[in-house]
């Protein structure tokens, strides 16, 4: 089956570069992005590409190239459901703020909404594709709904999990590690599978083209996020060790690394990792590894989390502790607020978190980003609840040049690692600045010694003070 019409539901950090990616490989395929949000479509349709809603590295040209050819993005979801015939969903599954499995289980409400959108529109046979990261079991539920509240059609549900991380998403869908495909091990679901294998075949090499079943697939995206986060975190719990014992992180981090058994990758010790699927993904598999009853495999995973959630805490801490114990009234820079370089996407970032510590011991807190925007800031603390919107207002100050955040600033605290701030005229930052001038280096990506020759007091995760 030679599939010439897509549509997608949800135009978010997923959705968006994904379909886009498909529609500029696939000149033939008709791809359609839809979502509720008008704005955002808007966004999407923008005559400038740069006003694109999501920065990634390389879109823009993607989008300017096959907008309007063959790729659409639209408010119209029952047209393009419609029309396609295969239709990826790619909503949001956020952890539960709620009733049962609160603060734990994902909020499968958006998916449920789609999967009945689906079945009441469908006059014809479709593939639905699960793109977002979803619970495994989550393939019967929607099969549930589909053949429950559907005109009679055949509904073959696929699970093709996305692995593109933020801010390289255009290179990782261009040239995968790999792509994975779950359908039903019957001949229509493995028909369903080999019509998705032929999108993708069409660049990406077929032996990087995995099929499963689709709780194996469904499953796989929460493991391969959970492995990668605890990559991190087992490098971060170590890196207190490394600041007590003088041994360097990024040391231990190289040394370790080069065993190729382990590899370089996500070994870098930081504030603690951010982003929408991590902690989401985790406290996922934590929540259904209880449900089945699996306690230790719960809390095993459940580990990962705490210890994230403490590299946050101690970064404040180390803030508090170096600026005599106290930090009201003081003013602290923050560069960056985005959970890693290279995207807009402020989800969970760790810099949410030290915020709301810091104002919490009266601090304030200003913040430069190059490409987050002031209205997200706040929207992000205002999220969090610890504060009135206005007491956040008067707190917290948002700066649009690196050079005047830091202005009269007791502290500056690196959050992202956005490559541009190595490349910044430190000494005019530290002429500016109270003495004595420290920089809190939570990505460690500073040049220690040069800062220290300026006169700066460096703390960087992981290395002893004086080192
Ligand atoms: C992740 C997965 O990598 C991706 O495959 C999945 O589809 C979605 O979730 P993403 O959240 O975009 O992608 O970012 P990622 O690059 O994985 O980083 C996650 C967080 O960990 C970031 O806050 C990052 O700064 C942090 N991190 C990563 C570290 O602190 N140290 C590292 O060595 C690597
Ligand atoms: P992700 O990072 O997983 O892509 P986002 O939150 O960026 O998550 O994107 C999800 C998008 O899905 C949002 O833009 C939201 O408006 C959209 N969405 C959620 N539910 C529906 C629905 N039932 N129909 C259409 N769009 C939806």
């Amino acid at each position: 089956m030679k599939i010439q019409s897509i549509c997608c539901i949800g135009a978010g950090y997923v959705g968006g570069p994904t379909m886009a990616v498909i529609a500029k490989k696939c000149p033939d395929i008709k791809v359609t992005v839809v979502d509720l949000n008008e704005a955002r479509i808007a966004a999407w349709n923008d005559e400038d590409v740069s006003k694109i809603p999501v920065y990634e590295p390389g879109l823009s040209d993607v989008v300017a190239e096959a907008r309007g050819r063959n790729l659409f993005f639209s408010t119209d979801v029952d047209k393009a459901i419609d029309e396609a015939e295969m239709i990826f969903i790619s909503v949001n599954t956020p952890t539960k703020t709620y009733g049962e499995g609160k603060g734990q289980a994902a909020d499968l409400k958006w998916i449920e909404l789609c999967a009945r959108q689906i079945a009441r529109v469908a006059k014809g046979d479709k593939i639905v594709v699960e793109k977002s990261t979803l619970p495994v079991r989550t393939a019967s539920t929607l099969k549930d709904i589909l053949e429950n509240t559907g005109n009679g059609m055949n509904f073959q549900i696929l699970s093709n999990p996305e692995f593109l991380a933020e801010g390289t998403a255009v290179e990782d869908l261009m040239a995968p590690d790999r792509v994975l495909i779950g359908g039903d091990q019957t001949e229509e679901g493995l028909k369903a599978i080999d019509a998705l294998v032929n999108v993708y075949a069409r660049w990406v090499p077929k032996e990087r083209i995995l099929t499963t079943n689709v709780w194996s697939s469904e499953l796989s995206k929460l493991t391969a996020n959970a492995f990668l986060a605890q990559r991190v975190s087992s490098i971060n719990s170590l890196s207190e060790l490394c600041e007590h014992t003088e041994a360097d992180v990024n040391e231990v981090s190289r040394a370790i690394g080069t065993d190729s058994r382990i590899g370089p990758k996500f070994l870098k010790a930081s504030v603690g990792f951010g982003g929408s699927c991590f902690q989401k993904d985790i406290l996922n598999l934590v929540y259904i590894s209880r449900s089945y009853g699996l306690n230790e495999v719960a809390d095993y995973w459940e580990q990962v989390i705490i210890m994230n959630d403490y590299q946050k805490k101690r970064f404040s801490n180390k803030i508090i502790k170096n600026l005599y114990n106290t930090v009201s009234g003081k003013k602290i820079a923050f560069l960056g607020w985005a959970f890693k370089k290279d995207t807009n996407d402020t989800r969970e970032s760790a810099a949410i978190y030290v915020a709301d510590h810091l104002l919490n011991e009266q601090s304030k807190v200003s913040v430069y980003d190059p490409k987050v925007t002031e209205q997200q800031i706040y929207s992000d603390l205002d999220y969090l609840g610890s504060r009135a919107p206005e007491e956040n207002k008067d707190s917290l100050l948002v700066v649009d040049d690196p050079y005047e955040v830091c202005k009269g600033a007791h502290a500056v605290a690196v959050l992202t690692e956005w490559d541009e701030f190595k490349t910044y005229d430190w000494q005019k930052i530290y002429d500016n600045m109270l003495k004595p001038a420290h920089v809190f280096d939570g990505r460690n990506i500073m040049d220690k010694k040069a800062l220290r020759d300026i006169g700066f007091k460096v703390h960087a995760i992981g290395t002893a003070d004086d080192n």
